[in-house]
């Protein structure tokens, strides 16, 4: 990517783990829409399938349960004015600096091998102060403290971690000691500085109406649902999504130091509440696509399609596609083989069990 417009710019935001890459999620919307065209995404990730869809000129609906990935999305629909997110980055380093001197000291050692003193204050007074739920400025700012929290020592808040994935603290903590790995002493308010620099040079992505609902799509399709039953919406041309996939990826373990920055517990311990753990039940699994995806045929034109990305293994392919049977009995199916060329990002760090890729379901309506 040459990140010479905006949209590519702001498409990158932000690393999350097994994601869409951009210009796919942007030649499938190209592929099976028009313009004005609805599309929607119920598992939506860092949302490209809805920020493609958007910038096409397709009113386009996410939904996502991990507020990691949800922040992304609603900040690349709709980031703030980039002078006052520079404001907000000010304040924010006022409240570090009037923090009390032993803040932070009650968080377990990997936080102060993870990062300077300096960085921690800052990071600690936006944790506390960013209302990222409620305003659009500082869901711009957490959105941008995110991607950079971890990653490369010389381009991130953090000591040497991977970007897209936090590994568990003790880990980390011995990996650092290992190698006498210190955090990089950075100025909080500089380096976000340069960043929204580069972020905002040139412009801001012009978009169709379009948004991204933060929570479980058991419950939010019923709203959509409603909407479309009133009429008070169109029904949506295509449904494209990468479900998750059973019992390999934990979104929530694998952002947790993420999760502690927007508010959740400072430990990479197994998320247990419904649906926002790893999927371990075949049965569970197997519910939560079908409500999804059963829920998901009630709002979809006749003439419209049906894109799914999934996972090529036995198990999650089959249960996915047997849910698309039943959701869309009439439809059209069509599959794809999707074999890594590349190596992946797990096979990379030691994971070696069989990758053979994904594979992409694609059905096509009755009237289409
Ligand atoms: C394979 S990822 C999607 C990645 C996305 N295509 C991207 O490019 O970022 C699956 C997503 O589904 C979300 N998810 C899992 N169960 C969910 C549910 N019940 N409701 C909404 N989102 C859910 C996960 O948090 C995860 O972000």
């Amino acid at each position: 990517m040459s990140y010479g417009t905006a949209y590519e710019r702001w498409a990158g935001v932000g690393p999350y783990y097994a994601m869409f890459p951009v210009s796919f999620a942007s030649k499938v919307v190209q592929a099976y829409t028009l313009p004005g065209q609805r599309v929607l995404d119920p598992f939506a990730g860092r949302a490209s399938s809805v920020f493609a869809g958007a910038a096409n000129r397709r009113p386009s609906v996410g939904i996502e349960i991990n507020p990691v990935g949800w922040i992304y999305g609603k900040t690349k629909l709709s980031p703030a004015p980039a002078k006052d997110v520079k404001a907000r980055v000010k304040e924010i380093a006022r409240l570090a600096y009037n923090l009390p001197t032993n803040v932070g000291e009650d968080l377990i050692e990997f936080f102060r091998y993870c990062f300077s003193e300096n960085s921690l204050r800052f990071l600690i007074a936006a944790r506390e102060n960013l209302d990222w739920r409620r305003t659009k400025v500082d869901r711009t700012l957490m959105a941008l403290i995110l991607i950079d929290l971890h990653g490369n020592r010389s381009r991130s808040f953090s000591n040497q971690m991977r970007q897209s994935k936090a590994m568990s603290p003790d880990y980390s903590v011995n990996w650092w000691q290992e190698r006498g790995m210190q955090p990089p002493e950075i100025d909080p308010q500089t380096f976000l500085e340069k960043k929204i620099q580069w972020r905002y040079a040139k412009g801001v992505p012009q978009i169709v109406d379009s948004t991204v609902l933060l929570g479980d799509s058991c419950y939010l399709m019923h709203r959509l649902g409603e909407q479309v039953a009133t009429e008070t919406q169109r029904r949506f041309s295509l449904l494209f999504t990468s479900p998750p996939y059973i019992g390999i990826s934990d979104y929530h373990k694998d952002q947790w130091l993420r999760l502690w920055m927007l508010g959740g517990e400072p430990n990479a311990l197994r998320v247990r509440e419904k649906h926002r753990g790893e999927f371990a039940s075949r049965d569970a699994y197997k519910e939560m696509l079908s409500n999804v995806f059963a829920q998901a045929a009630e709002v979809m034109s006749q003439s419209g399609y049906v894109y799914v990305r999934t996972d090529a293994r036995k198990l999650t392919f089959e249960i996915t596609r047997d849910v698309l049977r039943e959701a869309f009995p009439r439809w059209s199916e069509k599959i794809i083989r999707r074999p890594y060329l590349r190596q992946t990002q797990t096979a990379l760090y030691g994971d070696d069990s069989a990758k053979p890729g994904e594979k992409d379901i694609i059905l096509t309506g009755p009237r289409a």
